[in-house]
């Protein structure tokens, strides 16, 4: 079995806590040996065993691949007329969902499949190993289908977002739609989907709505999340919550009573993850979540991208990390670790976001010393080589 030894680490954030090591579980002086896709060993780069081949880190840092656990990848065209609009003063509604629909539905499979994995391969030059697909642009019982099939080529991650808005042909008959979406688009999405999601807002769906559709997809075998309280107050999040949702995502117009009990489901392992999007905020103009409320309260709290086309066209993860540092308050650790363990968690995956013996070897290596650096120096492209599943994905 081949083995491959990562060495000369400046430093290795491993997500697990160690005396000393702080919220990031922070080591210097450590190699890491991979082998069949897991990390086999973390130790003193003295004792560091004999390798088939090595990956010099140049005293680089080295950490856990993001994992990116909100993203809209399976869309045609973009709607870059809109954010024009939106940065010389138009507010963002999310109506602009039903353009993107019609362009979806005209595409070929073939045409969906190349964004997607033009997207998946963007991100992944960015550090993202890992990176949750939804639905949501389709929004027949085929175009979902295909939609989650595509999406299901190349993660494990999928989530039915048949409930993303009300398509045009279903005007003024909300019940009918999500009849649709609780029968027929369900069962031909099911087989695709990890998890099943649903946008719970004014505009888009109500309490009701969105209970009735994470009920029955629950019943059948997903995992639930829900987009809430992006454009306003309202009851997703704690919906959410009391659904056993692993995530609740967005997170910006938050009451005592939504953290309370955020915080409250923060005490186990399955509790609900608040997953926070700034690249919505920065590309609708919008404040920001209050992140710092969050973490003082005891959430959970995870960063993802959101990548659409709509509200946020951005496949980076370094990126997020240095909006969420600047703009929300979070220290770097924070961020770093709600990019990468906080994903996991939200995505209830022990596998991912850390670096330890057993998991999976996703891994990325900075030209730069330490985590800080993603923060420090926003915009830079820092991820020097990526390994997924212990393969490295660049030319170096
Ligand atoms: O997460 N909020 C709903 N869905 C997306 C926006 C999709 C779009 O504008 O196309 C979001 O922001
Ligand atoms: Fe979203």
């Amino acid at each position: 079995m081949s083995s491959l030894l990562v060495d000369d680490i400046g430093e290795l954030v491993t997500n697990v806590p160690t005396p000393g090591g702080g919220l990031l579980g922070l080591r210097r002086d450590v190699a890491l040996l991979v082998e069949a896709g897991r990390v086999v060993w973390i130790g003193p780069a003295r004792y560091a065993p004999a390798a088939d081949r090595r990956i010099d880190a140049g005293g680089g840092a080295v950490l856990p691949g993001f994992v990116d656990s909100h993203a809209h990848l399976v869309f045609a065209g973009d709607r870059a007329a809109e954010f024009a609009a939106r940065m010389a003063g138009e507010p963002y509604t999310g109506g602009g969902i039903r353009t993107t629909v019609g362009a979806t539905r005209a595409a070929s499979d073939d045409d969906l499949r190349d964004t997607v994995r033009r997207l998946r391969d963007e991100a992944m030059r960015q550090g993202t190993t890992t990176m949750e697909i939804k639905s949501g642009y389709g929004l027949t019982v085929a175009d979902e289908a295909r939609s989650l099939r595509i999406a299901a080529e190349v993660t494990a991650e999928t989530t039915f977002l048949g409930a993303h808005v009300v398509p045009a042909e279903y005007a003024g008959r909300p019940d009918d739609y999500v009849g649709l979406v609780c029968g027929p688009m369900l069962t031909a999405a099911t087989p695709y989907a990890r998890w099943v999601d649903v946008f719970c807002e004014r505009g888009a769906f109500d309490a009701d709505h969105a209970r009735a559709i994470l009920t029955v997809g629950q019943a059948a075998g997903l995992g639930l999340r829900l987009h809430a309280n992006q454009l306003g107050p309202g009851p997703g999040v704690r919906l959410g919550v009391e659904l056993g949702a692993a995530s609740v995502d967005h997170c910006t117009h938050l009451s005592d009573a939504d953290v309370d009990a955020l915080a409250g489901s923060a005490t186990t392992d399955d509790g609900t993850v608040a997953t926070l999007l700034p690249g919505a905020e920065f590309s609708t103009r919008s404040p920001y979540p209050d992140a710092r409320r969050l973490l003082d309260a005891g959430v959970t709290v995870a960063l993802a991208t959101d990548c659409n086309p709509g509200s946020s066209y951005t496949s980076s993860m370094p990126f997020c990390v240095a909006l969420a540092v600047r703009e929300m308050r979070m220290t770097p650790a924070e961020a770093v670790w709600a990019a990468t363990a906080g994903g996991a968690r939200a995505l209830r995956r022990t596998d991912v976001g850390v670096l330890r013996p057993g998991a999976r070897a996703d891994l990325m290596i900075l030209d730069a010393p330490s985590h800080l650096h993603l923060a420090y120096r926003p915009g830079v492209p820092l991820i020097r080589q990526v390994l997924h599943n212990g393969v490295p994905q660049c030319r170096l």
